[in-house]
Formats: structure tokens, sequence, C-alpha cells
């Protein structure tokens, strides 16, 4: 998919991967890219310094809760009522919180779904759009579980089956949506920090030690390389239900389910 003329909108833009992602969207010269965050000063920030390499007009924050349903439903109304059309979704906010384990689920997944429903709602042929193209992010927490995060990987997993269960419903009926996940391991992002916190990690964060110890054996990557392995997501017109893995080991690659 050829990134100018397209408008694509990005929930957690404003820091980590979802601000690498907005980047590199721009770097292509995607037409307008939205970025979403519950986090105002972050977004805002984030904003001016998009600005100052991009350009005012290429970019816009919207502060909303993406667990908020009628929030997020009235930004993706928003996005096409100014913009006119919609061709990217990437759902990428998620918060670690093993404490209030209900919220985790309800960012990472419950969310998630409804970004997915909302980005076919406004692009899928179904409903008189011209198709598009939806990244939903996983982690490798949903192949290599660890004894810290066991709702966090719950949600993880949950996305994948989601994601590539949703593909194929979009290939059977003709959505003209292509709807992937990508899992990344260990990325160097606030939400990584997170585990060395009891606020976070609740009774789990006695495994900090381990936690800490799996980041040095297998390595952290940037977030620059994550925005890498979604853009690829786009471009290949092929990929619908792919789950894509980015490991420090093996770099971007393909689960291949048998
Ligand atoms: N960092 C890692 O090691 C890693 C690995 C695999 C997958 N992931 C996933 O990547 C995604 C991005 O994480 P990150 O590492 O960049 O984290 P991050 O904490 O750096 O960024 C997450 C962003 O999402 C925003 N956010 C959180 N909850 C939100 C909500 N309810 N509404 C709107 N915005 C919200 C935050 O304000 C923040 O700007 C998450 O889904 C995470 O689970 C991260």
């Amino acid at each position: 998919m050829l990134l100018q003329g397209k408008v694509a909108v990005v929930t957690g833009g404003a820091q980590g991967i979802g601000r690498a992602t907005v980047e590199a969207l721009l770097r292509g010269h995607t037409k307008q890219v939205v970025f979403v965050d519950m986090n105002k000063v972050m977004g805002e920030e984030c904003k001016a310094q998009l600005d100052k390499e991009f350009g005012e007009e290429t970019s816009t924050f919207l502060q909303c809760d993406v667990s908020d349903g009628d929030a997020l439903t009235d930004i993706f109304q928003q996005i096409v009522e100014k913009f006119g059309r919609l061709d990217i979704v990437i759902n990428n906010a998620g918060i670690n919180n093993e404490k209030h384990w209900e919220k985790t689920i309800n960012i990472n997944l419950t969310s998630l779904i409804k970004g997915t429903y909302l980005g076919l709602e406004h692009m899928s042929k179904e409903h008189g759009k011209e198709g598009g193209t939806i990244i939903n992010v996983s982690s490798m927490a949903a192949f290599i579980h660890s004894p810290h995060q066991p709702v966090y990987t719950a949600t993880k997993y949950g996305v994948i089956g989601f994601t590539r269960a949703l593909a194929d419903a979009s290939a059977l009926c003709g959505y003209g949506v292509r709807i992937n996940a990508v899992c990344p391991a260990f990325v160097d992002t606030a939400l990584l920090k997170s585990v060395e916190h009891e606020e976070n990690m609740g009774k789990f964060v006695q495994f900090k030690d381990d936690f800490k110890l799996s980041m040095s054996k297998f390595g952290v990557l940037q977030p620059s390389l994550i925005a890498e392995g979604m853009l690829k997501l786009i471009d290949d017109e092929s990929l619908n239900g792919a789950v894509m893995k980015i490991t420090h080991s093996k770099g971007i690659h393909f689960h291949s389910y048998c």
C-alpha cells in the first residue's frame, strides 16, 4: 500500500512503539497521521516535535482513553469527517498491570477489539468504503509466557486469536481490509520499566530480577525496528492474518502455523 494520500490512526502514539510508528508513517509521506493517547502532556509534546520535523499539517493529536468506547467511536468519526477517509488503523495502546488486571484486559484486548471494529466500520467494502489495513499489537509474551505477567500474557494471546479469526472473516466476506498482528520481544520503552514497580506488577514484582535476566539474555530492541515491521505489514498486500514476530536473534520474521 502506498502511504501517499492515506490517512492513518495510531493509538498510544505519544511515546514508545506508537510514536516510532507515527514517525515512520510520516517519513513515508502518509497524508495524515492521527495519534491518539490518554497522556495529554506527552501527546502535546510529541505533536510539537513532529510539527518541527514534518510540518503542522501532517499530524493530529487527539487525547482519548481508548477504554472509553464512546470516546473512541467519536475519534474515528472525527477523523473521517475531517480527512474524508481512513486507510490504516494501528491498535497499539497497551499497559502492563497485573495489580489492576481488569484494566489490562480492558485496554489491551477489549479496546483493541473495539478499535478493530471501528476500523472495519470506516474502511470495509461491506460499508461501501475502499478497504484498508489494520495492525493489532500483540507481544512475544504470547509465545514465551512468563510467571510475572499472567494477565498481560492472556491479553496478548487474545489479540492473536482475535486478529487471525477476523482476518479470515474479512477474506471470506470481501471486506477488503487486511488484519495482521505484530509481536515484539522486549522493547526499550516506558512499559518495559513498569516491571520494577509493585503498582504495576502486584505480587509478581517478586520476579523482577528474573525479568531483568531475561532482558539481558534475549536483548532489548529499539522502537524504530517495530515501526519498520509495521510498515512491512502495511506495504505487503499479500499479508492477512499474519503474525509477525520481532526478536533480537531473528529480527523481523513470521510465525508459521501448520
Ligand atoms: N515495550 C515492550 O517490551 C513491548 C513488547 C511487546 C509488545 N509491546 C506492546 O506495544 C504496545 C506499545 O507499548 P510501548 O512499549 O510503546 O509502551 P509505552 O508505555 O511506551 O507507550 C504506550 C502508550 O500508550 C498510551 N496508553 C496507555 N493506555 C492508554 C489508553 N487507555 N488510552 C490511550 N492511550 C493509552 C500511553 O499513554 C503511552 O503513550 C503495547 O500494546 C505493548 O503491550 C511492548
